[in-house]
């Protein structure tokens, strides 16, 4: 069998989906206080800087975070409609609110994806007062220093469950980290 590596996989993946702009789409699934699962789309914005963890960008006001502070394993569920594989990556979810890498995110989002940052406060009703730190949206956004609300979402895997539905007979592999080391097995999809 030919040997197999899930973080290759992935980018190979990336790159041969990268003609639809949706396939950077993927399903993030956290924790309710209450033990309820709760699951939103993020963009996936790349590999962090020590390649490690994947990358999200999301705002500092919204659920997810305080679902994070309490529980921070998530999984993120992501189908590349073209080549046809779904990858399940479960991990530990780290917020970073300062580092050199959050900044560098923020400059390469579009302004469109920037401007959200300074609406008001995602979830509570429209014209309510806000909590928002950031309500305005600055002169040239391109050019300010991130807001404070600008969070990037790393995810760092430990356990992966692909499944490639092209082929016959489709394939499917577990990987899980094990003393820093991957270790991965087919198994029946
Ligand atoms: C196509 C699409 C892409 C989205 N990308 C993001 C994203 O990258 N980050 C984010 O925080 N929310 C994103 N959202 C909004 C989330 O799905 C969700 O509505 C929002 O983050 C609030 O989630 P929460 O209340 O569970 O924190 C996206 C929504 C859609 C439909």
């Amino acid at each position: 069998m030919q040997s197999y590596d899930w973080q290759s996989a992935l980018q190979q993946a990336v790159r041969k989906n990268q003609r639809d702009a949706h396939n950077r789409y993927a399903q993030l699934a956290t924790v309710r206080a209450d033990g309820t699962p709760a699951n939103r789309t993020v963009v996936y914005r790349g590999v962090s800087d020590d390649q490690r963890s994947l990358r999200m960008v999301t705002d500092l006001r919204s659920d997810k975070l305080t679902e994070i502070a309490a529980q921070p394993i998530a999984e993120l569920c992501w189908y590349l409609s073209h080549t046809r594989e779904q990858f399940r990556i479960r991990g530990r979810m780290i917020a970073e609110t300062q580092s050199a890498q959050r900044d560098a995110t923020w400059k390469a989002l579009s302004d469109a994806a920037k401007a959200q940052f300074f609406w008001p406060t995602p979830g509570i009703a429209v014209g309510s007062a806000s909590s928002s730190t950031a309500s305005s949206l600055p002169a040239d956004p391109a050019t300010e220093p991130p807001p404070d609300d600008f969070v990037l979402l790393l995810l760092e895997p430990f356990y992966v469950d692909h499944l490639r539905l092209r082929g016959t007979p489709q394939t499917r592999f577990f990987s899980q980290l094990n003393n820093n080391v991957w270790e991965s097995t087919a198994v029946n999809p």
